[in-house]
C-alpha cells in the first residue's frame, strides 16, 4: 500500500512547528543574522516544546516520535530560521541518535536525557583542519593511560561550538589501524584542556554558532568511550546517514519558505498594468520551484519513511539530501529574481534563505560525497 496522507499526530506536529517558527523565530530572524547572534532563547523554547529530542524514548526525555514527524518539523522551522534548526538538526540527528543507539545505560541516564530535554546542547565533532570530506584522515588522537584516555587536537567548523555542553568527538585511538582505529568519546564543555576556539564568520546560517575546539591533553574518562575502540569511524557514518535526513529536510524548508515568499509577492507586485503573477516568466518560475519542491519532499519522507520502517536508508538519505540542497539553492536564487531588487535587500528575507541554503550543499557531506555514497551503493 502507498500511502501519501499525513497522520492526525504528524499534522499536529506540522501546525505546532509552523505556528512556533512564525510567532517565536520570525520575530528578530534579521537582526540574530545581520548580528551573527546564536538565537539561545529560541532554541530553549524549542527544547521545552519538545522539538530538540523528537524521535528519543520518552523514558530518556524524548518525544517518542517518528523520523517523519521530525522531518516535517525541520521543514517548517527552516523555513523560517535555518540558523536555529541547524541547532535542533545536529541534536537530535547526530547527537541523540547515537547515544540512544550505542550509548551505556549510564551515558544514556547522564547525558541522553538533558539533551533530549533540551536542557543542554549537543555538538558532533569529526571535522579538522586538514579532515572534511575525507574523514578516515582524523589527526586527532587519543591514548589510553589508565582509566583515561588523554584528548589532543583539533575540530573546525563545529555547529553548537560553543552554546553546546556535551560534544560527541571523533579521535583516534590507534593510527596504525587507519579508520578501523578510530574511536568515539563524551567530552564535557570545562573539562580541563579542552578549549572552544575562533568563531566562524560566515555567508549564510549566520545565527548558528560555528567554532573551532582545542584539546590540549583533556582527560576522557573510559566510560564516555561510545561503543568499543576502532568503533568511532563507524558510528560517525551511520550517525551521518540519519543526519543527512535532517540536513536534507532543512534544505527543503529553506526551499519551501523562498517559494512561498515569492509566491505571495508575485500576486501583490505589479508591472505592466497587472500582478507579475500573470506574467508567464514568472509562471514558469513558480512551476518549476513547486515541482521541484515536490519532488525533494518525496525523497526527504522516503528516507525518513525506511529509517522508520528499520530499512536500509545510506543511500536514500544521500540521494535526499544531494536533491534537496540543489533544489534549496535554485530555488531560492529564483525567488529573489522573482523579487527584483526587493529580492536583493535583507527585509524580504529571500536572500537570507539564499545565503543559508548554500551550506546545505557543504555540512553533513558535500554533493560530491553524496554522489559517492550514491554510486558506492548503486555499485555495490
Ligand atoms: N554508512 C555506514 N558505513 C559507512 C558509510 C556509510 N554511509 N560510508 C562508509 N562506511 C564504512 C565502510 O563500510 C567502511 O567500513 P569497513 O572498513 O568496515 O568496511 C568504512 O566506513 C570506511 O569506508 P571507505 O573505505 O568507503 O572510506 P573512504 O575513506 O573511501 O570514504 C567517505 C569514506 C564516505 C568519503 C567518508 O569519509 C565520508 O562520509 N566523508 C564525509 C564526511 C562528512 O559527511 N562530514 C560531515 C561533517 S559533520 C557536519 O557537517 C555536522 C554539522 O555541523 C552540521
Amino acid at each position: 500500500m502507498l500511502n501519501f496522507q499525513l497522520s492526525e499526530e504528524q499534522l499536529a506536529v506540522q501546525e505546532a512547528a509552523r505556528d512556533f517558527a512564525q510567532s517565536e523565530l520570525l520575530p528578530g530572524v534579521i537582526d540574530r543574522d545581520t548580528e551573527a547572534r546564536f538565537p539561545t532563547e529560541q532554541i530553549q523554547k524549542m527544547g521545552a516544546l519538545g522539538f530538540m529530542g523528537m524521535m528519543v524514548d520518552p523514558n530518556f526525555g524524548g518525544g517518542g516520535m517518528d523520523t517523519i514527524s521530525y522531518v516535517i518539523a525541520m521543514e517548517e522551522l527552516s523555513k523560517i530560521d535555518a540558523s536555529a534548526s541547524v541547532s535542533m538538526s545536529v541534536n537530535n540527528s547526530l547527537v541523540c541518535w547515537g547515544l540512544e543507539k550505542y550509548g551505556t545505560e549510564a551515558q544514556k541516564q547522564t547525558y541522553l536525557t538533558k539533551l533530549a530535554t533540551g536542557e543542554v546542547l549537543g555538538a558532533f565533532c569529526l571535522s579538522e583542519p586538514e579532515a572534511g570530506s575525507d574523514a578516515t584522515s582524523q589527526q586527532t588522537t587519543a591514548v589510553l593511560q589508565g582509566d583515561y584516555y588523554l584528548l589532543n587536537g583539533t575540530k573546525n567548523w563545529i555547529t553548537n561550538g560553543s552554546s553546546a555542553s556535551i560534544y560527541l568527538v571523533i579521535a583516534q585511538t590507534d593510527p596504525s589501524k587507519g579508520h578501523k582505529g578510530i574511536s568515539a568519546f563524551i567530552v564535557e564543555k570545562g573539562m580541563d584542556g579542552f578549549v572552544v576556539g575562533k568563531k566562524e564568520d560566515k555567508l549564510g546560517i549566520r545565527g548558528s554558532d560555528t567554532h573551532s575546539l582545542l584539546f590540549t591533553d583533556v582527560k576522557v574518562p573510559v566510560k564516555n568511550r561510545i561503543g568499543a575502540e576502532g568503533f568511532g569511524f563507524t558510528f560517525a557514518m551511520e550517525t551521518l546517514n540519519g543526519g543527512r535526513i535532517g540536513i536534507a529536510a532543512q534544505a527543503l524548508g529553506i526551499a519551501s519558505g523562498a517559494y512561498e515568499l515569492a509566491l505571495a509577492y508575485s500576486k501583490e507586485r505589479k508591472t505592466f498594468g497587472k500582478p507579475i503573477s500573470q506574467h508567464q516568466a514568472i509562471q514558469f518560475k513558480l512551476a518549476d520551484m513547486a515541482t521541484q519542491i515536490e519532488a525533494a519532499r518525496l525523497l526527504v519522507y522516503k528516507s525518513a519513511w525506511l529509517k522508520d520502517q528499520g530499512k536500509e536508508y545510506a543511500q536514500a538519505s544521500a540521494m535526499a539530501k544531494l536533491y534537496a540542497s540543489e533544489v534549496a539553492m535554485n530555488v531560492t536564487v529564483e525567488a529573489v529574481q522573482v523579487h527584483g531588487g526587493y529580492g536583493y535587500v535583507k527585509e524580504y528575507h529571500v536572500e537570507r534563505l539564499m545565503r543559508d541554503a548554500k551550506i546545505t550543499q557543504i555540512y553533513e557531506g558535500t554533493s560530491e560525497i553524496q554522489r559517492i555514497v550514491i554510486s558506492r551503493g548503486i555499485l555495490k
